[in-house]
């Protein structure tokens, strides 16, 4: 088992290693080989913040930061699924307060908390520069925008469907 569970973190770290690689001599590199490492371990845990300190040579208290500062980067384990409703203004007025309860009815939490089955965490977010396809909530990378309550069963269930058919770990594009 400890085998099996090395061998699945050195895949992670060798796909960090390539993300790394191809974003490093890029403009706001950080938060974007954050994104991606996020994406490949699920979170951002001390050690993976650490080794990305060390592979760019910056500050492990620069790369620290800038994780607590964005609400999108999380240092505990979250659902497969991250939900981003957005609290922005345009979102708020047009009613991205009734999509929030509408998902924490529908999956059985309250935001900031993860579903039992760690498929599902909620969270909230400030504008995500969609204003136009308010009110705005975002799956992963997956932005859904114009959305009304009665659109919000439908798309969990998608995720839910799709998880059942997929393989254990979602597929990162680097
Ligand atoms: S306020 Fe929600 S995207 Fe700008």
């Amino acid at each position: 088992m400890e085998l099996e569970i090395s061998r699945q973190d050195k895949e992670k770290y060798e796909k960090l290693d390539l993300v790394i690689n191809k974003y490093k001599q890029q403009e706001g590199m950080l938060i974007r080989i954050l994104q991606k490492a996020q994406q490949i371990f699920g979170h951002l845990p001390i050690e993976v913040q650490s080794y990305v300190s060390d592979k760019l040579d910056i500050p492990i208290s620069t790369v620290n930061g800038v994780v607590s500062f964005y609400s999108l980067f999380s240092e505990e384990p979250q659902g497969k699924y991250t939900i981003n409703v957005c609290m922005g203004t345009a979102c708020y007025v047009k009613g991205s307060q009734e999509i929030l309860k509408t998902i924490e009815e529908e999956l059985h939490i309250r935001e900031g908390e993860t579903t039992l089955d760690k498929l599902f965490t909620i969270k909230v977010a400030r504008c995500i520069g969609a204003c136009g396809l308010a009110p705005v909530i975002t799956i992963n990378d997956k932005v859904y925008g114009r959305l009304s309550p009665l659109d919000i069963p439908g798309i969990l269930h998608s995720y839910i469907k799709t998880n059942k058919k997929s393989a254990i770990g979602e597929e990162v594009k680097v």
